[in-house]
């Protein structure tokens, strides 16, 4: 069934030069990039996305990271999206993502790891009308 997620390219990958690679692989592996934006977020703006994060010992660190750098938000769209992109993501650590994997070739650590997407439909939702709102 077509689906939608939320991808982000984060501020470790941007500074990497590698957006154009991350949307290659988005094109390649099917997706439809429904929107697409450069955005510098605010300390407050990352805490606002990773407010279900709150209570967690990275949250300051994670929403420092995420707003120090230009990141790229993008709605995506495909058969199972949220599914699939997890997978072409990886694991959340990057030391643990399989070879192929975008945090495999990308990341850093498990707070530098080069994307972000959503985890399931109702997060979905909810981060998509984050960023586009219609
Ligand atoms: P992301 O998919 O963007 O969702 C939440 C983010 O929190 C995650 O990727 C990581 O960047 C970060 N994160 C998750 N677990 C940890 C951790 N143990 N230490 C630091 N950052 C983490």
């Amino acid at each position: 069934m077509t689906e939608r997620t939320l991808a982000i390219i984060k501020p470790d990958a941007v500074k990497k030069n590698v957006i154009g690679r991350i949307v290659q692989r988005i094109e390649e592996e099917g997706f439809r990039i429904v929107e697409m934006r450069l955005v510098h977020l605010s300390k407050d703006d990352a805490k606002g996305f990773y407010i279900v994060h709150k209570d967690r010992p990275f949250y300051d660190s994670l929403t420092d990271f995420m707003s120090s750098g230009d990141a790229v938000v993008m709605l995506l769209e495909r058969e199972d999206a949220i599914a699939t992109w997890r997978k072409v993501m990886g694991a959340t650590d990057p030391a643990k993502a399989a070879p192929g994997t975008l945090r495999h070739a990308y990341g850093f650590s498990i707070e530098r790891n080069a994307v972000h997407g959503s985890d399931a439909r109702e997060t979905a939702a909810w981060e998509i009308n984050h960023f586009f709102k219609s």
